[in-house]
């Protein structure tokens, strides 16, 4: 369990996370909404350890994310980021291998045989590995990415905004895949979207964030009937938007 604990962090004299709180249980899809520059991936990266907040701490497991247990802790987690964040001058095959040669002593044989299978996991086959990351489609990218994230067997993964600039169909494929990891491997799932069509789908809850706050955290149906101020303004423009 993800326990953040009256967290704060301040950039420019505002208040990004204000005395914020939120517990995420295990093995649940828990989707994080909110506008633009409000805050979403600052608590994304709060929860890794990336961000360091001023006040509040964030506790994974039972265990402060503090001093030698952000290594420990952090080889729990994986991070899915905005933009797929692979290296453009490594293939496929070394951008997913990098973790396990940085975190685990292995020979190259058993990197090589963890990609294949993080790849596989993904849906990738293991010619992919070939591959550079600007002959690779959107939707491809996405996919090495999460193999990335799965390699180190995480209990954890975090997504920001996995399926923005996707097709409305690769976006379907890669959302079926965050469910299939989150119940074939048992895998808690972060997720932050401006898809609410896509939190609506796949979560198990939804949280909605605003004024450095949770202003909101319930289940996709008390979700959808909620009358919170933040939710109907968020609801309205988005479908104003899709024009659904
Ligand atoms: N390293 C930083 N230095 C200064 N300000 C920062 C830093 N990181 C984030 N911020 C500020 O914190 C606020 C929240 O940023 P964040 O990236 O978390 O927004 P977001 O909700 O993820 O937005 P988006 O939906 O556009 O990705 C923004 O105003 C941003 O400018
Ligand atoms: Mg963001």
């Amino acid at each position: 369990m993800v326990i953040v604990d009256k967290i704060t962090k301040t950039y420019n004299n505002r208040k990004v996370l204000d005395n914020l709180s939120i517990k995420i249980n295990d093995e649940e899809i828990i989707t994080i909404i909110g506008k633009s520059g409000i805050g979403k991936s600052v608590l994304l990266k709060t929860i890794i350890g990336l961000v360091k907040p001023e006040k509040g701490r964030v506790i994974i497991d039972d265990l402060p994310l503090e001093g030698k247990n952000i290594y420990l802790l952090r080889k729990k987690i994986g991070f899915v980021f905005q933009k797929s964040a692979l290296i453009e001058s490594l293939n496929i095959g070394d951008n997913i291998g990098l973790a396990l040669k940085f975190v685990q002593n292995i020979d190259p044989e058993t990197i090589k045989g963890k990609v294949i299978d993080a790849l596989a996991k993904v849906e990738l086959k293991p010619d992919v590995m070939e591959l550079f990351p600007s002959n690779m489609s959107g939707g491809m990218l996405k996919r090495a990415a999460i193999a990335r994230a799965i390699v180190l067997n995480p209990k954890y993964i975090l997504y920001d905004e996995p399926t923005t600039g996707l097709d409305p169909i690769v976006s379907r494929t890669i959302e079926d895949l965050i469910v299939n990891l989150n119940k074939d491997l048992h895998i808690t799932s972060v997720i932050v979207t401006h898809d609410l069509n896509s939190a609506i789908g796949i979560s198990d809850r939804i949280a909605m964030l605003s004024d450095g706050k949770i202003t909101f955290l319930g289940n996709t149906e008390s979700f959808v009937n909620s009358k919170n101020g933040d939710i109907m303004e968020f609801r309205n423009s988005y479908y104003l938007k899709t024009g659904e």
